[in-house]
């Protein structure tokens, strides 16, 4: 597959079809299910990244939940600021109940080591952290990742909710940007 598109002054190539993204997020939820039963747990989705992964995740959970979403940017063209902000919107309370973050992706993991401080401050009864990517050669801090779709190489991508510069995010398959 070689299918290229333009998102703002970049190339980015197809890396991960959608029907593989499909199958990742099915058997995530599979396992959540199974995991989660009968625990009423509450899936806060980091906006903006996690929107599309969270309405198809979602759609997949067959178990009672609810769902919120937050807001909590540190990232700016293509390399991290290291600029952490503070959690946005949560408005409803946590306490006491098993929360599951839905993050589109892992890289250095500061910004999940952040919000999993600012969340636990909230006392809940469990928190986990459920993300479509994870970088593992980029993570510079310890997390615990319990659920995973996939695992990809270092390379910036777009598409499927990610976003380059504010762009590109709407497309269904994933893209990775092409070296020039
Ligand atoms: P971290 O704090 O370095 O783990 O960065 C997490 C955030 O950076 C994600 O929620 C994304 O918004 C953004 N990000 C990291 N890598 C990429 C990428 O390859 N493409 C688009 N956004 C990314």
């Amino acid at each position: 597959m070689s299918r290229v598109i333009q998102v703002r002054d970049k190339q980015f190539a197809v890396s991960i079809p959608e029907e593989q993204i499909r199958k990742e997020v099915k058997r995530v939820a599979k396992e959540i299910c199974r995991d989660y039963e009968g625990t009423q747990p509450v899936f806060l989705a980091v906006l903006n990244g996690s929107f599309i992964f969270a309405a198809d995740l979602l759609r997949e959970i067959d178990i009672p939940c609810e769902i919120s979403f937050v807001r909590l940017a540190s990232y700016q063209g293509v390399s991290t600021t290291g600029e952490i902000r503070e959690v946005m919107g949560l408005n409803m309370d946590i306490t006491g109940r098993p929360v599951i973050v839905l993050e589109d992706i892992v890289d250095t993991g500061l910004t999940m080591a952040h919000m999993l401080e600012t969340l636990k401050a909230h006392n809940p009864s469990s928190i986990d952290i459920c993300t479509l990517l994870l970088k593992p050669g980029k993570l510079q801090v310890k997390l615990d990742v319990r659920y995973c779709c996939m695992e990809i190489p270092n390379d910036f991508i777009v598409g499927y909710g990610l976003d380059y510069d504010s762009f590109g995010r709407n497309t269904k398959d994933i893209y990775t940007l092409v070296d020039k």
